[in-house]
């Protein structure tokens, strides 16, 4: 993987996002894939960008598995060394409501690791792209996860964590500040935007994996919930809890997470 085939897959998922946002303009339809509680809501949008980036993709490493939230599972993945990790939007909530705070997120993994990632906000075509051991961009520009320490430290949370009072053990030396998406989210610590991010719940593969690419193609660190690196392309693609930082905040975070992390059922 060099950066000319990295230029090529950023080209690729930056069309899916103005196809994204093509749909928005037009007018799309919205599911719930759990209609009695309003949750988990798919749109045409969704699927189309799917459809787009599967035919894409496969094209670009016809060897490679491919895992997608919008794409039924097939196990024949597991035994592939090369597997795309998609998520065609995530943040579709805040795709609904026009809040500018969603993605296409797409990551290449070789034997479980994350090696790149590419990710488009679609409302606003911020690209974020990077590799493993190769570097990471921003538009075009060198981006480091790298932040000066201040005395509080800055975290992008999500508006329901932020609700459910998540936050709120750490309110004397987090400053947290809302984002939709956590693969956005993923992206803008990347790109040294803030000093970190972490979320204490379950998430699937998709959501995060080319964050966790971009965070280590830029320089930081980023860990599961019990602090071990993280592998893909598992059987089960739920993971359990994350944490992102800069590498001169990591330590700080993880250690207050250690000391005042809630218990979660
Ligand atoms: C959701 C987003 C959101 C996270 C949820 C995910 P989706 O993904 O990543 O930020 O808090 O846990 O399900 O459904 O919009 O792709
Ligand atoms: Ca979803
Ligand atoms: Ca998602
Ligand atoms: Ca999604």
């Amino acid at each position: 993987m060099d950066k000319t085939w990295l230029n090529g897959l950023a080209a690729i998922v930056q069309e899916a996002g103005r196809l994204v946002e093509d749909i928005a303009r037009q007018g799309f339809d919205t599911q719930f894939k759990n209609p009695e509680a309003r949750r988990d809501p798919v749109t045409t949008a969704d699927l189309a960008c799917d459809a787009f980036l599967k035919e894409r993709l496969l094209h670009l490493l016809p060897e490679a598995g491919w895992l997608s939230e919008e794409t039924k599972d097939r196990p024949d993945r597991l035994g592939k060394r090369w597997v795309w990790i998609v998520d065609p939007i995530d943040g579709t909530r805040e795709f609904v409501r026009r809040i500018p705070e969603y993605a296409v997120s797409v990551a290449l993994a070789q034997d479980g690791e994350p090696r790149a990632g590419v990710l488009v906000n679609p409302a606003t075509g911020d690209v974020f792209y990077g590799a493993v051991g190769l570097g990471a961009w921003r538009n075009g520009t060198p981006m480091a996860c790298s932040r000066a320490r201040g005395e509080r430290l800055t975290i992008l949370g999500s508006r329901s964590e932020i609700n459910r009072g998540e936050f709120e053990p750490f309110a004397d030396v987090l400053d947290v500040r809302a984002v939709g998406s956590i693969a956005y989210k993923l992206a803008l610590v990347a790109a040294g935007e803030a000093d970190g991010t972490f979320s204490l719940g379950p998430k699937h593969e998709w959501d995060i994996a080319a964050g966790v690419a971009l965070v280590l193609a830029a320089g930081g660190r980023v860990h599961d919930g019990a602090s071990r690196p993280f592998r893909f392309n598992q059987p089960d693609t739920l993971t359990h809890g994350i944490v992102a930082a800069t590498p001169e905040a990591y330590g700080d975070l993880a250690s207050l997470l250690r000391r005042h992390a809630p218990k979660r059922g």
